[in-house]
């Protein structure tokens, strides 16, 4: 998905730029009220038993700040963090080095923890459990098993695809959190924040566009602080106003519903292509020849919350404000087909 501006992949300029942004502890975590306070009650409960804090799974889309709060955790426990992935974790001899190399109460961070392979995956089963690795030695009849003992850890999973978690692994996990979108006016705090750690000064008024134009994801909201910065440090007078953001938004063709070229493309093609839906996401992507799983995790979640695109069980349908949201004209005839009246879906449909 080359030039898609808004994409919520991770790219290394956002590694670098949430490293210098992210908050290092659980007070400066803006929005996620619930995870938050739960969390800080396992957390003080935790340390008040100098116990290790229970293995915790948080979940949702892209960008909402699951690894930031696992730092921010690791921190209040006043603990180390191991940051690995689950797909750059091939043989099980790889994550029992990984998990013998841990300190007591270390956090280990295993980002798009469903990409875990199902062997490496069994070797968390008794790590989780029992802190301990059942290592085999020798081969056939004469094979046997040894425990070898692990400080205890927290496993902090991260993941975009909760369903996709095998039940085993899911039921190893005593906190589980979904992170939710974040509201405008969090975003806007949070964008306030980030242009303070940046040392560049912004007007509440042009901390609420980029709000409003980052679909719910601090990681979109602080990319998009960086270009508008460019943008006023270059052609204005460096500092951020609702209209230095707006002229920049306009120039990376983000539209007033944080909508880019390609969320446009994708509802264009379900109107325009398939007659309003509903259509496979399968069919969908060959369409617009981009790749499934972007489909899915990026353009998909924020159209649907947004109220643009509908999934039914025959596939994704426009809704009446994705057509008044691109200037099209409401077909009638689609509706009655889909069963989508303006304002009204039908959620039997769903
Ligand atoms: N940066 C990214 N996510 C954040 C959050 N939830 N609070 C503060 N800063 C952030």
């Amino acid at each position: 998905m080359a030039g898609k501006i808004i994409t919520t992949e991770r790219t290394d300029e956002d590694i670098s730029i949430e490293n210098h942004l992210r908050p290092q502890r659980l007070k400066d975590y803006i929005g996620q009220q619930k995870a938050k306070d739960t969390i800080g009650v396992y957390i003080e409960a935790a340390k008040k038993r100098g116990e290790s804090l229970d293995h915790v799974l948080l979940y949702g889309p892209p960008g909402l700040g699951k690894t930031t709060l696992a730092g921010i955790i690791a921190n209040e426990m006043g603990v180390d963090m191991k940051i690995t992935a689950g797909p750059a974790i091939e043989k099980p001899g790889e994550m029992a080095a990984i998990l013998n190399n841990l300190k007591e109460g270390d956090v280990l961070f295993v980002d798009e923890v469903h990409r875990l392979n199902r062997q490496v995956e069994e070797v968390l089963y008794p790590a989780m459990e029992d802190y301990a690795i059942d290592i085999v030695i020798g081969k056939g009849a004469s094979a046997r098993s040894i425990r070898l003992e692990l400080p205890h850890f927290t496993l902090i999973g991260a993941t975009t695809r909760a369903g996709m978690l095998t039940a085993p692994l899911r039921d190893r996990f005593g906190v589980v959190h979904r992170l939710e979108y974040y509201d405008v006016s969090d975003l806007q705090k949070i964008i306030t924040r980030s242009a303070a750690v940046l040392n560049v000064e912004i007007d509440p008024d042009g901390a609420a566009q980029i709000a409003a134009r980052s679909r719910g994801t601090p990681r979109l909201a602080n990319r998009l602080l960086k270009r508008v910065r460019d943008f006023a440090q270059v052609q204005y007078d460096g500092r951020i106003t609702a209209e230095v953001v707006d002229y920049a938004l306009d120039v990376l063709d983000v539209d007033k519903a944080g909508l880019d070229r390609m969320d446009r493309r994708v509802l264009d093609a379900v109107i325009s292509k398939f007659g309003g839906g509903p259509v496979g996401l399968e069919t969908l992507a060959t369409a617009l020849s981009e790749d499934v799983g972007t489909l899915e995790d990026v353009c998909e979640p924020y159209l649907i919350q947004r109220g643009f695109l509908v999934r039914t069980q025959r596939g994704r349908m426009a809704t009446p404000a994705a057509y008044r949201h691109l200037g099209i004209p409401y077909d009638e005839g689609a509706s009655d087909r889909a069963g989508a009246a303006d304002g009204q879906i039908r959620f039997e449909d769903l």
